[in-house]
């Protein structure tokens, strides 16, 4: 025991540090230090939680909403949300048995990776993929099995997916649109993974949390090609869409007896979604137009950050159908990790680098999430570092 490692458990020591979180660390520290950081790194919407939402936690807290709820969360929120999805899907979802309030979709992702993997499993994910995912199977002690996506246009990649499926496939999780790559799956995909998941008897988890973030073309919720929620696991949650990242509120939608496991684990973990929160997403949801203005601003930033890459001899960039980021490949004989530290430490601009989101390629991700200016700066400075390093 004096190795100081050796005294932690063999999960805690599986468990990976967050890449993002990692970056975000080291741009603290230079910034501590008096350098000053354009910050194009972290998934986080630069817009306020639009007041209502404020005035509806605060209204809750005032009318002494501030105890425990159920661990499932408060039943007018989880009839909402399965009221929302019917609509949008024609699935009968019963609000008492198929909903859980969570606290962030991270939360609830963990809870349904749990409650369907054992140590013996696996679960099949599309890179380039949110690492998460597969912190969580590590967690677990499980096996993550990556299929590349169509390098060309970040596509599902249908012809090569089934290989990775085998006898202790449990899972296959998708995520659109996707974070990093902002790609939509189109209908002939989602198609396709739901026969895939009947054929070999799969759990489904979509995550679905950038799904209002759209700049082009339909989003179809897998849901809505399914049409049960048998082997369904619908997560979502309100961080994105309306800049509520650090209220911690998500949920799944799905199969009665994953949903009713999650409750467990979420009854041992955290009890429930904080009180206040719950009550502010109940108004949330009813709110479309912060939203469209978001996604208009999102639109904007997208366009103009394209038009200067595409001036760019060092760049390349595949426009992204929704979410909130560009997945950037650049022309240089350095390894994306490297990249982005000479980014961060000579050029002062935070950015993701593609190996966190397990591609081997050269890439970064850059988020819009920050002002215009930053955003084309940002860029501007990193097309003058690669041209020095070439
Ligand atoms: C793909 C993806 N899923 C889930 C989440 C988690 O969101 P939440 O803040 O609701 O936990 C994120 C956050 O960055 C994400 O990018």
């Amino acid at each position: 025991m004096n190795n100081k490692n050796e005294s932690l458990s063999s999960c805690a020591r599986r468990v990976p540090t967050s890449g993002t979180m990692r970056m975000a660390v080291l741009a603290k520290e230079l910034e501590v230090k008096g350098k000053k950081i354009i910050h194009l790194g972290i998934g986080e919407p630069n817009f306020h939680t639009p007041k209502k939402i404020i005035e509806a936690a605060y209204q809750a807290m005032n009318d002494g909403k501030t105890g425990y709820t159920t661990s499932r969360g408060i039943l007018p929120l989880r009839e909402k949300i399965a009221e929302v999805h019917m609509k949008d899907t024609a699935v009968d979802i019963n609000p008492k048995e198929n909903v859980i309030l969570t606290p962030g979709a991270k939360a609830s992702l963990f809870a349904a990776i749990v409650s369907i993997l054992d140590p013996s499993d696996n679960m099949v994910v599309v890179s380039p993929y949110w690492p998460s995912y597969e912190g969580i199977a590590q967690f677990i002690g499980a096996t993550t099995k990556s299929v590349q996506a169509h390098y060309d246009d970040f596509g599902f990649p249908s012809e090569t997916i089934k290989e990775a499926i085998d006898k202790n496939t449990k899972i296959l999780l998708i995520n659109s649109p996707s974070n990093p790559t902002g790609v939509i799956y189109d209908l002939e995909s989602l198609k396709f993974i739901s026969d895939i998941s009947t054929d070999n008897d799969l759990y489904i988890i979509t995550d679905e949390i950038y799904k209002k973030i759209v700049f082009e073309g339909k989003y179809h919720q897998y849901l809505s090609v399914s049409k049960s929620l048998e082997r369904t696991l619908v997560i979502d949650g309100f961080s994105k869409s309306h800049a509520m990242t650090g209220w911690r509120i998500g949920y799944t939608i799905g199969n009665k007896e994953i949903i009713s496991a999650m409750n467990k684990i979420q009854q041992n973990v955290s009890t429930c979604v904080n009180t206040p929160t719950q009550y502010a997403a109940l108004k949330a949801i009813e709110l479309e137009e912060p939203t469209r203005k978001m996604v208009q601003e999102y639109k904007q930033r997208r366009d103009k950050a394209i038009e200067l890459i595409e001036q760019c001899d060092n760049f390349s960039c595949r426009k992204p159908d929704g979410a909130f980021y560009l997945f950037i490949k650049y022309d240089a004989d350095i390894e994306s990790e490297d990249l982005v530290l000479k980014i961060l430490q000579e050029a002062g601009v935070a950015v993701t680098a593609g190996s966190v989101f397990s591609v081997d390629e050269k890439y970064f991700r850059l988020s819009l999430a920050s002002e215009m200016e930053d955003i084309l700066e940002g860029l501007r400075r990193i097309d003058d570092l690669i041209t020095k390093i070439k």
